[in-house]
């Protein structure tokens, strides 16, 4: 009988991608026997998911994978990709997306609302693939997304106060999709969604010296390997 799980349908969002479809076959194609993932939120990611999974029922390569989200979480589970967690390994490398990235490949993440575990795994391998399109590219971040911002709930005055303090020009809190009341991450914390008035390389550690604070979705300085997929 199926599982509960395998029953899900994550169809809308992964067809017609051609150009994210190569790339993620160029992702699946590096992925040695015995390799230890970080895997990322977003289409792209999905799309390379589909390829690795293809090489573990076809080649048989042994390969684990540390998803960012329970919703990755579930999509491995579903294609027989097996998961462990930062308790047990440190990611071999890691994939993901961005919502944009600047010509020193710094990025605003964040838009699925998984920039923490994002970040975290991020941090913790030491190789890491970002897999982005033309529309990504910005010349300055904060051109066409906020920075989101993880917030402890009863922080939450205090960190708007800070932010404002630090340059914020615009702060909102993010509603939940589809009904009442503000989103709730993973984590049980409420998202800032932050315009600022200047973005410079200070700003990501600026946001994070707030107490209430969690994390941000600004990426700065980080050594990353940026991927284009074609339109
Ligand atoms: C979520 C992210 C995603 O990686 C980002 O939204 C990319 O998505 P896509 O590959 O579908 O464009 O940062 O927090």
């Amino acid at each position: 009988m199926d599982s509960l799980i395998s029953q899900l349908e994550w169809s809308g969002e992964i067809i017609n991608k051609s150009g994210k479809q190569k790339v993620g076959l160029e992702i699946a194609s590096m992925v040695k026997d015995g390799d230890v993932l970080g895997v990322g939120s977003g289409s792209t990611v999905y799309m390379a998911l589909l390829a690795i999974a293809d090489r573990i029922k076809t080649e048989r390569i042994n390969v684990k994978a540390i998803p960012t989200s329970l919703e990755i979480s579930m999509f491995c589970s579903k294609l027989g990709i097996p998961l462990t967690t930062l308790f047990e390994h440190t990611p071999d490398w890691l994939f993901d997306g961005a919502d944009e990235v600047d010509p020193n490949n710094n990025l605003i993440k964040g838009r699925g609302g998984a920039m923490f575990k994002e970040k975290l795994l991020i941090s913790a391998s030491t190789v890491n693939y970002i897999i982005v399109d033309d529309s990504k590219k910005v010349e300055k971040l904060g051109t066409n997304f906020p920075i989101p911002v993880e917030v402890f709930p009863q922080a939450l005055l205090h960190v708007e106060k800070g932010l404002k303090a630090i340059g914020a020009t615009a702060v909102k809190l993010r509603p939940a999709k589809g009904k009442d009341g503000p989103i709730i991450t993973e984590n049980g914390n409420l998202i800032l969604d932050c315009n600022f008035s200047e973005m410079h390389n200070e700003l990501e550690k600026d946001i994070k010296t707030i107490t209430g604070v969690i994390e941000s979705g600004l990426f700065i300085g980080y050594n990353l390997n940026i991927l284009m997929a074609a339109n």
